[in-house]
C-alpha cells in the first residue's frame, strides 16, 4: 500500500474514489458542502431522502455523482462535530476505509483527515489513519496452503492537508505513519509465528538481520555459555527445561552519531554542546519466552493456548528499534532480549529450587511458571553496563494484570515519576495506553522467601501484576526505570481466533518521538 499527502479540492479530483464526511444531523462538513454546490445540490437531496443521517460511522457509497470528475464518492457518518475525540476519529476513519476496500477502487482521495479533532493537528490525524489502514489490511497466512484470495483493488491512498504550507508536515507524517505500520506488522507477524518455528534462536536471527539492514543498529548474541559466565542463574534455571538453547540478545542503534560507546566498552564521551540525554542510551528490555508450558509447575491445556505470545515483548523491541533506525532519531536505543523456551521435564528447574541471579540475590523458585520475571531481573542487571538514561521493559507478564486492567490497558510500573508520566502521555497520544499501578513497599512482604532472599511468586498472590512488578525492582535500583505488562494487551481473541496485535509498540515508538521533540526543543 501507497501513502502520500496533496491538497486540492474535492470536486476537482480525477480518481476512483473520495472520501468526505457528514455531521450529525445531516450536517455536511466544509468538504462535503463543496461537492454539494458543484453537483447542484445532489448530496443535499439524498440525504433529505433520509440515506444518511450522519451518525458515526454510517457510510454511504455513491456513483454517478454530477459534474464530479471521480468515480466513486464515500460519505461517512462523522457524529456531533463538537464530540469528535480520538476514539471517533479512529473509528470514523476505519469504516470509512473499510468500505473503500469494498469497492473496486484502486485509488483513492481521503479528506477526513481534515476533520477537527480536538486537540490533535494534521499529523497525528494521517499518521492514525495509516495505521488503522495497516491494521485493516494485515492478514498472516504463511502456513495456509491456500492463500485468502480476497482480491483487494486499494493500491494507492492519499491524504488531503489544508494549505500547500501543510505538505511537509503531512509528508514527515506519511513518513512516520508507514514506519509505524510496518513496525506493528514486524511485531505481529513474530508473534504469530508458532513456537516450534519462533524459538531463541530464530529471535537471535531477526535481530542480526536488522543488523545486516541498518547501518546504524549492530546486534550482539550471547549464547548459553555467555549467559552461564555472566551468572545468570535465575535466566538459566528456565531455559533448563528446553531442547531449543536460550541467548540473550543485545540491539544497538546508534541515532546520536556523538554517542561513541560501543557494546562491549563501558566509557561514554560526552561532546560539548551535547545535551547528555542524548548519549545515554534508552534501554529497551523485552520477554521472549518463545512458548511457556508453566514448566514443571504445569499449565492447564487451556492455559497453555496463546502462550505462543509469550515472546510480544521481545517482538516490541525489534520492532521499536527498527522503527528508530528507519526514522533516524536522534537518540541511542540499546535492546536487550532474554529469550527462552520454558518447558517441564527432568532437566528442567523443579519448584523449591534456590538459584542465584547475577545480583547476587537468591530466589527460591516456589512456581516455574513464574518464569518471566527471573529471565528479566538478570536482563535488568545487565542493563547496568549501558549506563542507561531510563530502562524500559516489556513484557506478558502475568494474568493478574488481565484481571486487573482488561485487554484495553497496559500495566505501567515505575520507580521514577517523570518516566511513569511521559509513557503515560505517550499511550494517550498514540491511543496505546498504559495505566500506573503502585510498587509501594507494603507490596514486598509477600515476597519474603524462608530460605533464599526472596521467592519468585507472592504469598498471598493476591496483585499478582504488582508482586510481580515489585520482585523486578529489586534489580533496578541504581537506574530510572518502568515496567510495561502487556499481557492483556500483546494479543488479542481467545482460543483459536487469538492474534497479536503489535501493542505496545506504539507506545514505546511515540515515547521515543516525544523524547526527539524534547531534545530539539
Ligand atoms: N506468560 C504468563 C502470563 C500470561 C498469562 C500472559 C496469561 C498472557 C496470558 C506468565 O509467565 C505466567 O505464567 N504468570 C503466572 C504467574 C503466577 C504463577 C504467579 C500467572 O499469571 O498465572
Ligand atoms: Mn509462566
Ligand atoms: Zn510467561
Amino acid at each position: 500500500m501507497e501513502f502520500s499527502v496533496k491538497t486540492g479540492h474535492p470536486e476537482k479530483q480525477r480518481t476512483n474514489c473520495i472520501i468526505a464526511g457528514v455531521f450529525e444531523t445531516r450536517r455536511l462538513t466544509t468538504i462535503a458542502e463543496r461537492l454539494d454546490k458543484a453537483s447542484d445540490g445532489h448530496i443535499n437531496n439524498l440525504l433529505r431522502k433520509g440515506d444518511l443521517e450522519g451518525k458515526a460511522g454510517q457510510v454511504l457509497l455513491l456513483h454517478h455523482v454530477p459534474n464530479i470528475p471521480c468515480d466513486r464518492v464515500v460519505l461517512v457518518g462523522c457524529g456531533r462535530e463538537r464530540e469528535l475525540k480520538d476514539k471517533e476519529f479512529r473509528d470514523i476513519i476505519k469504516k470509512a476505509i473499510q468500505a473503500v476496500i469494498q469497492t473496486n477502487a484502486i485509488e483513492a482521495v481521503c479528506f477526513l483527515t481534515e476533520l477537527n479533532v480536538k486537540s490533535r493537528d494534521i499529523r497525528w490525524k494521517i499518521k492514525q489513519a495509516i495505521e488503522i489502514t495497516s491494521e485493516i489490511l494485515y492478514t498472516f497466512d504463511t502456513f495456509k496452503s491456500k492463500k485468502d484470495k480476497e482480491r483487494r483493488a486499494l493500491r494507492r491512498l492519499i491524504f488531503t492537508v489544508p494549505t500547500r504550507r501543510d505538505l511537509p508536515n503531512g509528508e514527515r507524517a506519511v513518513l512516520e505513519g508507514q514506519a509505524i505500520a510496518n513496525s506493528i506488522t514486524l511485531a505481529k507477524n513474530l508473534g504469530n509465528l508458532p513456537p516450534n518455528i519462533c524459538t531463541p534462536i530464530y529471535l537471535a536471527k531477526e535481530a542480526e538481520n536488522l543488523a545486516l539492514e541498518f547501518e546504524s543498529i549492530s546486534a550482539a548474541i550471547l549464547d548459553e555459555n555467555d549467559i552461564a559466565a555472566l551468572k545468570m542463574g535465575a535466566f538459566l534455571a528456565v531455559a533448563k527445561g528446553s531442547q531449543f538453547p536460550p541467548r540473550l540478545i543485545t540491539l544497538e542503534y546508534r541515532g546520536c552519531k556523538e554517542h561513541t560507546r560501543t557494546i562491549s566498552s563501558t566509557k561514554v564521551r560526552t561532546k560539548d554542546g551535547v545535551h547528555p540525554q542524548t548519549i545515554q542510551p534508552i534501554v529497551l528490555v523485552g520477554k521472549g519466552i518463545t512458548f511457556d508450558t508453566g514448566g514443571n509447575s504445569l499449565k492447564t491445556p487451556a492455559g497453555m493456548i496463546g502462550m505462543k505470545y509469550d515472546m510480544c515483548g521481545a517482538a516490541a523491541v525489534l520492532a521499536a528499534i527498527r522503527a528508530a533506525a528507519t526514522l533516524e532519531l536522534p537518540l541511542n536505543i540499546v535492546g536487550v532480549i532474554p529469550t527462552a523456551e520454558n518447558m517441564p521435564g527432568n532437566q528442567a528447574t523443579r519448584p523449591e529450587d534456590i538459584v542465584t541471579s547475577m545480583a547476587g540475590i537468591t530466589i527460591e523458585i516456589l512456581n516455574t511458571d513464574a518464569e518471566g520475571r527471573l529471565i528479566l531481573c538478570d536482563a535488568l542487571t545487565y542493563c547496568e553496563r549501558f549506563d542507561p538514561d531510563v530502562v524500559i521493559d516489556i513484557a506478558t507478564l502475568t494474568g493478574a494484570c488481565i484481571a486487573a486492567l482488561g485487554h484495553h490497558t497496559s500495566g505501567l510500573f515505575s520507580n521514577h515519576n517523570t518516566l511513569a508520566n511521559d509513557l503515560f502521555n505517550a499511550g494517550i497520544t498514540s491511543g496505546d495506553r498504559c495505566w500506573q499501578m503502585p510498587l509501594w513497599d507494603e507490596y514486598q512482604d509477600a515476597l519474603n522467601s524462608n530460605f533464599a532472599d526472596i521467592a519468585n511468586i507472592g504469598s498471598p498472590p493476591d496483585g499478582g501484576a504488582i508482586l510481580a512488578a515489585s520482585f523486578l525492582s529489586h534489580f533496578t535500583k541504581r537506574y530510572h526505570w518502568a515496567h510495561l505488562d502487556v499481557a492483556g494487551t500483546a494479543c488479542r481473541g481467545t482460543g483459536r481466533d487469538r492474534g497479536a496485535t503489535g501493542r505496545p509498540v506504539p507506545l514505546i515508538i511515540q515515547y521515543l518521538l516525544d523524547r526527539c521533540s524534547k531534545i530539539t526543543k
